[in-house]
């Protein structure tokens, strides 16, 4: 077989400019509709009705979007999203005929963009092909942040070079042009807003809402209304229609903080608005279509939360398509530095001072717990700011830092040689009990001459 089996459905579409786009079926009465549909919304379309032809169209033409059947007779529409190259890749709209959410889920997972079932929502082919632009400008704009990491040592607005902080950069530039739900699990204070925020900002949703909601903070019987809205009369007080955050984040991306604050039967509203994209409001009857974008985020372990039933198993499952976890701020390594200099420089510019880090405070600020994370560096930041003149040095710093360590327990792993477990417990103690060697030597029971021997060993150079 050659490529002339690959059959353009109109040659008068083959315009230079226009967007290209291949559908992927083996069914030809689907695949005429669909193709004149596309071919309307001003793409040139190829079509394709087996997993070899869609190879060869592929080579041939290097479309910017395909439309892919699922069931091909030669495979699995899935198979065509491996083995492109993550810059050249073009997008994948996956249509199915049997909508479970495994195989959505494995659909995203791999790449696909969306995802749609037969019979297919016209208005939701043509929401992909009219995002199919952006999306190619979003592309660019992923590999301008990239670079940026490189030289910069920031992510847009997320500081941060150390590994962990990398893996999670990847994972928000893959998932952010994608309509996956996505969970983002960390520690208070470890950016989770922020992450949310960067996911919308890079997606085709860009230009529309991007609502964030605090489950945790709306009163229990409020929120179902809150969420979904209702009809006017629907209870006492309800004296007119109200349109919930799902239907006024329409097109957007609907931000649910705290997921695991939102009481069990409304997560399972939430399902099944995520999985039919229709809601009802309170107290109405009418089936309303919804378009939006779920991220959620919890500051819970995710599998704690389910396992204690705070977060249903079921919902889990639909949100984690995409899970991201952040790293708490003490496994970020040098990252503290990097976030307290970039921190500093910003007080200093807006106040025109010049001010710098002595270099124990920077080894302080490194050794610290940082159970508030982000939020407490850059708070401990500001505060020093303000009390310092020239140098920001260790006096400057709140005895908060050292007290808020979590009852001090020090983690080591076996293998881990006595001396360094001596020099970790030593630390971990002095800063518990706020820089007061008295308590700490008590604490340790060993003199206090022993305990200042021991620190001045590890002091640095
Ligand atoms: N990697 C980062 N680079 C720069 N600033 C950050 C980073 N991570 C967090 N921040 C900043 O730290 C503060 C806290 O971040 P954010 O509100 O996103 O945390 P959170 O995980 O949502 O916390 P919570 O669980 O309390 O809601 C914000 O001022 C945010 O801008
Ligand atoms: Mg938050």
């Amino acid at each position: 077989m050659d490529t002339a089996d690959v059959t353009p459905l109109d040659p008068r579409s083959t315009a230079a400019a226009s967007p290209r786009a291949l559908i992927v079926d083996d069914d030809p009465g689907f695949l005429m509709g669909l193709a004149e549909l596309v071919r309307r919304e001003g793409f040139t379309v190829t079509s394709a009705g087996s997993l070899k032809q869609a190879r060869q169209a592929i080579a041939a033409s290097a479309p910017d979007i395909l439309l892919v059947d699922l069931h091909l007779p030669d495979g699995s529409g899935l198979d065509l999203l491996a083995g492109f190259e993550p810059t050249t890749a073009p997008e994948v709209v996956l249509i199915t005929g049997d909508a479970s959410v495994e195989t959505a889920v494995d659909a995203l997972r791999q790449g696909a963009i969306d995802y749609l079932t037969k019979p297919v929502d016209f208005a939701r082919i043509k929401m992909a092909l009219a995002n199919v632009t952006r999306t190619l400008a979003m592309k660019g704009e992923i590999g301008a942040l990239r670079s940026e990491l490189r030289k910069l040592g920031r992510f847009g607005p997320l500081i941060g070079t150390s590994p962990p902080m990398q893996a999670v950069y990847d994972l928000i530039g893959r998932v952010a042009r994608t309509e996956a739900s996505v969970l983002i699990a960390g520690e208070t204070g470890t950016g989770k807003d922020v992450v949310a925020l960067t996911i919308h900002s890079l997606s085709r949703r860009s230009k529309e809402a991007f609502l964030p909601v605090n489950c945790g903070a709306i009163s229990a019987n409020l929120i179902e209304s809150e969420l979904f809205g209702h009809e006017r009369g629907s209870f006492t007080g309800a004296d007119r229609l109200h349109k919930g955050y799902f239907e006024r984040a329409h097109r957007g991306t609907l931000f649910l903080d705290e997921i695991t604050e939102m009481p069990l039967e409304l997560q399972v509203r939430l399902l099944r608005v995520l999985e039919t994209s229709t809601l009802t409001r309170v107290g109405g009857s009418e089936l309303i279509k919804t378009d939006v974008r779920v991220l959620a985020a919890t500051s819970l372990r995710v599998e704690e939360a389910v396992a204690t039933r705070k977060l249903r198993e079921d919902l889990f499952y639909r949100l984690n398509v995409f899970p991201i976890a952040l790293p708490p701020l003490r496994e970020r390594g040098g990252d503290v530095e990097l976030l307290a200099e970039q921190c500093l420089s910003e007080l200093n510019a807006a106040t025109g001072t010049a001010k710098h880090f002595t270099r124990a405070c920077l080894e302080r600020l490194r050794r610290h717990g940082w159970p508030g994370n982000v939020r407490e560096l850059k708070n401990v930041i500001q505060r020093a700011f303000i009390l310092a003149d020239e140098d920001v040095g260790v006096d400057s710093l709140p005895l908060g830092v050292t007290e808020s360590v979590p009852a001090a327990s020090v983690v080591m792993q076996v293998g881990t040689p006595i001396a360094e477990m001596e020099r970790r417990l030593i630390l971990a103690t002095v800063d518990q009990c706020e820089g007061d060697k008295k308590r700490a030597a008590d604490v340790l029971k060993i003199s206090l001459k022993t305990l200042y021997n021991r620190l001045n060993e590890y002091k640095p150079g």
